[in-house]
């Protein structure tokens, strides 16, 4: 079973500094985006290889991810052996690539790796996002199980005046990933049958307050209907525009999780929370970055 890593945007909201340097390889503590959500997406069982939808604009990603002999036989004859360990991680991760010739939409990008899915369900995993304990994805797959091996997404509450911000969907919950009683059924572990979905709706009309998180497990009749997807919303090739007719054939189902459990690097902001967050969590880290940081107000 592989996973795809969509990474063939722009990565717009970031410039100017992605004008030279892809979003993806933006660095959390000392290692790009990217590795985190690659090794996210090895984590669920019979998950084998991750597919790197790329652009030929960002041949650095690939780079990243080659083996660099030289490099290293640099580092080992300087006694720099930990951190010649640490560089070859990234070329021992199980990565391959495709290329998106044109930024058109997340659907599209998907696409680009349908001749690499052998038929088999597949993990959707959005370049800019992770979840550093991993789990998200795994219990996903838990979901599927139960429930015939059909679709899972991961969906999380957003306060109800953000709504129209974000792909809200429309269902029911059908009880609790551990099997405990519903008490909430936005809380974290509510699984929901999903009727719906509609991107960024009016506060209004929508059905729900769970959006979207860049996590998916689609079965591989989607890549059918990614085939022929017109486009949509802002012109482009919307993913959750080939989910809804997959819901009109299949049962798709969602997994609520807690917002805080994933870090978005998709903006300045956020990624410089991010990098904040995980040096707290850092044991290592930790004291240096409260010493650097020095009294800052928050
Ligand atoms: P985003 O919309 O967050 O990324 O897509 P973006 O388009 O690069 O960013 P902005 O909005 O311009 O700042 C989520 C993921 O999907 C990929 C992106 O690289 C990102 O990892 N993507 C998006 C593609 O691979 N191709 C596309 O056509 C669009």
């Amino acid at each position: 079973m592989k996973a795809i890593i969509p990474a063939a945007g722009l990565g717009t909201r970031f410039l100017p500094a992605t004008k030279c340097t892809p979003k993806e390889l933006l660095p959390v503590l000392n290692k790009p985006v990217i590795q985190y959500v690659v090794e996210e997406a090895l984590e669920p069982e019979g998950v084998d290889e991750v597919v790197i939808v790329n652009s030929h604009e960002k041949p650095q990603i690939e780079h990243y991810f080659a083996e660099d002999k030289d490099f290293d036989a640099y580092l080992r004859a300087h006694g720099k052996i930990a951190l010649a360990d640490k560089v070859a991680e990234a070329s021992s991760l199980p990565v391959s690539f495709v290329y998106q010739d044109q930024p058109l939409g997340l659907g599209h990008a998907i696409h680009c790796a349908a001749g690499k899915m052998d038929g088999e369900p597949f993990f959707v995993l959005l370049g800019d996002y992770f979840v550093p304990d991993r789990q998200m994805c795994v219990r996903m797959a838990k979901v599927s199980r139960e429930h015939g091996n059909c679709s899972v997404i991961a969906v999380a509450p957003v306060p109800e005046d953000q709504v129209s911000r974000y792909g809200i969907v429309a269902g029911e919950c059908v009880g609790m990933l551990d099997g405990s009683p519903v008490t909430d059924s936005e809380a974290e572990g509510a699984v929901w049958k999903l009727s719906g979905m509609v991107e960024k709706p009016k506060t209004e009309d929508a059905p729900s307050h769970l959006f979207i998180v860049g996590r998916y497990l689609l079965t591989p009749r989607v890549m059918e209907l990614l085939a022929t997807q017109e486009p949509g919303a802002g012109g482009e090739i919307q993913l959750t525009d080939s989910m809804l007719k997959l819901l009109a054939e299949e049962d798709m189902y969602a997994l609520v999780v807690d917002p805080a459990e994933g870090c978005d690097t998709g903006t300045p902001a956020a990624w410089a929370a991010t990098n904040a967050r995980m040096a707290l969590k850092d044991p290592e880290m930790a004291p240096a970055f409260k010493e650097a940081l020095g009294d800052v107000e928050l």
